[in-house]
């Protein structure tokens, strides 16, 4: 079982790897990263010596590198997770290198896909962001009828990818399965998103800024419960469908940030809300009932447990930290954004 896994050397890309090598014996994979700034071959440290496991370093906006590796490799399946992820720089540092990975890659790759008849599936990683937003008071989630409202960049490029999907099922028969997932939390996840990004600040005895009122909603789910429905997908999804999975796990930013406060044994008074972010959805939320019930997968992880696993995770590795804030020089470009968005005087870095 081969299987392509492009993007590999991310938070949700290296969690993916790690899983499938440790449940399939028979399974190959061969990792196709571009290794910017959030890839790091440090998530893989661990199985960097494993016969099964290849990297080769690679963009998948360049077409020509990519045809190469699926011409060498052969796949039989394959699944990417190659993206630019960060909402904040896709507003402030600009779309086009999204545009080039999200939309150019994804095109490139379902080229690939389309002229080798023996991939039995390509699972696109996609994103609930791409739905646009909820009420805060409203019940609604989005199913996988909800039609695309993307309303920052990241989330209209990943839409742009799904589409192309979309469109190479229905006109060439490509057999690929597109999967929309809430927010992510876990081991091995680059510091500008919120929770290590908020743990970081904590060990740095820094206050924690949040947007607005702190009071926009998002479904967590544990890294390992996201890798599964994607296995799910890889070995049974049905060629030609979308599938939403989520943590079923509401929670606004500012109760993420009182619980890691409360890990630090800190107050109130070490939050800081600054201006809001242009765009900012205010509510996801996701029905995953079709994965449920057409593929059997459920989450299993139970959010209590799995986020202190996760803030000890954090802690326990200071190295794994220490090398990327060596690899990213300044340690979190976001900083620079959020001053951007002024206050927070006292976080000077
Ligand atoms: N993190 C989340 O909460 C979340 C939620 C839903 C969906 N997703 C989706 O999951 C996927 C993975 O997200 P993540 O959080 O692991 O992101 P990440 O930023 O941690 O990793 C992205 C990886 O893609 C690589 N990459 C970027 N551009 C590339 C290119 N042009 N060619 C080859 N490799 C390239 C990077 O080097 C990095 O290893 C993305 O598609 C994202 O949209 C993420």
């Amino acid at each position: 079982m081969k299987i392509l896994v492009t993007g590999g050397a991310g938070f949700i890309g290296s969690n993916f790897i790690r899983y499938i090598l440790n449940k399939y014996n028979d399974a190959q994979i061969l990792n196709y990263d571009a290794l910017t700034y959030s890839g790091n071959l440090e998530n893989l440290k661990d199985i960097k010596e494993n016969g099964r496991y290849k990297f080769v370093q690679g963009n998948v906006a360049d077409k020509n590198s990519l045809d190469e590796v699926f011409a060498d490799f052969q796949p039989d399946l394959v699944i990417n997770f190659a993206a630019e992820t960060h909402v904040d720089r896709s507003i402030h540092v600009g779309a086009k290198e999204f545009i080039d990975t999200n939309i150019t890659g994804v095109f490139n790759i379902l080229e690939a896909v389309k002229n080798d008849s023996n991939i039995k599936k390509y699972v696109q990683v996609s994103t609930d962001e791409v739905y646009g937003s909820l009420d805060l008071d409203s019940e609604n989630e989005f199913s996988e009828e909800t039609s695309f409202a993307p309303n920052v960049p990241y989330a209209a490029t990943k839409a742009g990818g799904d589409l192309l999907c979309r469109a190479y099922n229905h006109t060439f028969g490509v057999p690929v399965v597109v999967t929309h997932c809430s927010n992510n939390y876990g081991p091995y996840q680059y510091p500008e998103k919120l929770i290590p990004f908020l743990i970081l600040r904590m060990l740095e005895d820094k206050k924690i800024p949040l947007y607005g009122d702190g009071e926009n909603v998002r479904d967590w789910i544990y890294v390992l419960d996201h890798c599964s429905a994607l296995e799910s997908c890889l070995f049974n999804g049905k060629s030609g469908e979308v599938y939403n999975i989520g943590g079923d796990n509401e929670l606004a930013n500012v109760e993420i940030a009182k619980r890691i406060l409360r890990y630090f044994n800190r107050d109130e008074s070490w939050i800081e809300y600054v201006k809001d972010r242009p765009g900012h959805d205010r509510r996801y939320a996701i029905d995953s009932s079709k994965i449920q019930q057409e593929l059997g997968w459920k989450p299993k992880y139970n959010f209590e447990q799995a986020f202190d696993e996760t803030v000890k995770w954090y802690l326990n590795n200071p190295e794994w930290i220490d090398g990327v804030r060596k690899k990213t020089g300044v340690f979190n470009p976001h900083i620079d954004l959020w001053k951007e968005h002024k206050s927070l005087d006292d976080n000077k870095v």
